[in-house]
């Protein structure tokens, strides 16, 4: 799959956002080593803190259906705004070497991976066994 492919699955998840309060819809899709796709908006909720952004969305997603492992995400806002912090955190869970396409409405994108957006993370072989 090509990275303007699974950004425009992201564009696609992006209108299915349920953003009622913050009207910033963000769409994500994550492709499993698996060869199938995730799609995750953001989905808010009247009592804010309870939102949840589209790519933890598409994580959870992905691993409530067994998938562990994964090749790429995709996340398209309106101005190519790149993923929270709580995000990266989830992302790397699940791997430093997952590429990351940061796009904009317009399909405009860069580039990083999960290592690259957030280096130094506290990851699972940090907790004492
Ligand atoms: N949001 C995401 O979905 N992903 C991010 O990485 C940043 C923020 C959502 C959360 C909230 O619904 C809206 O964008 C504004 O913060």
């Amino acid at each position: 799959m090509t990275p303007e492919e699974l950004i425009g699955l992201a564009q696609e998840a992006r209108q299915r956002a349920y953003a009622p309060y913050s009207h910033f819809a963000v769409g994500a899709a994550l492709l499993a080593r698996s060869g199938k796709v995730y799609s995750g908006c953001n989905v808010e909720n009247v009592s804010y803190g309870l939102s949840i952004c589209a790519e933890r969305a598409a994580v959870f997603k992905a691993v409530s259906e067994g998938e562990r492992e994964f090749e790429a995400l995709a996340v398209v806002t309106s101005c190519g705004g790149s993923p929270c912090g709580a995000c990266r955190q989830v992302l790397a869970e699940f791997g430093s070497d997952v590429t990351v396409y940061v796009a904009d409405a317009e399909g405009r994108y860069r580039t990083f991976t999960v290592e690259e957006l957030l280096p130094e993370a506290f990851m699972p072989e940090d907790l004492p066994r």
